[in-house]
């Protein structure tokens, strides 16, 4: 197959599998349309979008196709991906888990008639899930474009030109981080680092104008969720498998996620 036949065919296939998920999605808007309340009984936030669509009062008015983005592309895959890697690390790491969910089960069950409101009290799993993003940026190449001609490091960048800053990379930069391909959650305890675009060393939410405005939504989101499971489960390899044995490449796709599925063995946690 030639490069171009080759082309031609992957952009076929991405149609195609744009028409798939269209019909998916617009099934998924259009009945949030139809029940104006989610199944907890209050609005989720395509309902809030759908409300904000219908009031007509923004300068640049919401079409189906922004949710369908936002919500579903943006939204999910990256915090889905995201907890993939902390649990690989996290069977990795057993005493990272240990510790983990020694925190995870000591405070919810402290609390155990209202478990959403305390996941602010789980310090040691946030510092899990900014290691884990460090190593693991689920969108690790940030386009951008030049608005007028720079000279940088000796380049000179063309006004137009596009240029991908390579977070991956700059979370691996020896320059700015011990040890940088170690898994250890402990580094961000010492030194008061965030990930809200100021810090330049540590971006997988962006940073500037274009930065993740999700953010919050993509915390609780994995802060909920692995917090559940490791409360609720304890986590193990399957026999014959050491954490050594777990291979970390990497997929193409919208979000970086690990290409073999992981196999565990799950027992609940009584
Ligand atoms: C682990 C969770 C997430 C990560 C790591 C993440 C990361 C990112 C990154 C790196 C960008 C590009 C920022 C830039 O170019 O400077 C981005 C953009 C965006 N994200 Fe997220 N994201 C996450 C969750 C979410 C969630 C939950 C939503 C919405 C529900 C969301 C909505 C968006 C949108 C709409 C944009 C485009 C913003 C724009 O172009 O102006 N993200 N995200």
């Amino acid at each position: 197959m030639t490069d171009e036949s080759a082309m031609s065919f992957t952009r076929r296939r991405l149609k195609t599998m744009r028409r798939k998920l269209d019909v998916i999605l617009d099934d998924v808007i259009d009945r949030h349309k139809r029940l104006r309340n989610s199944e907890f009984g209050s609005e989720d936030l395509i309902h809030v979008l759908l409300r904000v669509q219908e009031e007509e009062k923004l300068q640049f008015p919401i079409g189906n196709d922004n949710i369908k983005a936002d919500v579903f592309t943006a939204g999910t895959d990256t915090s889905a991906t995201t907890i993939d890697w902390a649990m690989v690390e996290l069977l990795r790491h057993p005493q990272v888990m240990a510790k983990a969910q020694a925190e995870v089960r000591h405070v919810l069950k402290r609390n155990s008639t209202n478990q959403n409101n305390v996941v602010h009290e789980l310090k040691y799993l946030k510092l899990v899930i900014k290691e884990t993003l460090r190593l693991h940026p689920p969108t690790p190449l940030l386009p951008r474009a030049c608005k007028e001609e720079k000279v940088i490091n000796g380049y000179t960048i063309r006004t137009g030109e596009k240029v991908l800053v390579n977070v991956w990379a700059m979370h691996r930069d020896p320059r700015y981080w011990k040890e940088p391909e170690k898994f250890n959650p402990e580094r961000f305890e010492n030194q008061y680092l965030d990930f809200l675009g100021g810090d330049f060393q540590f971006l997988p939410f962006g940073a500037g104008k274009r930065m993740c405005p999700g953010i919050t939504f993509g915390l609780a989101t994995m802060e909920f969720t692995l917090s559940q499971l490791l409360y609720n489960f304890d986590w193990k390899l399957p026999e014959g498998v050491e954490a050594e044995d777990l291979d970390m490449i990497e997929n193409n796709g919208m979000a970086v996620a690990r290409k073999p599925n992981l196999f565990v063995v799950v027992t609940p946690y009584n």
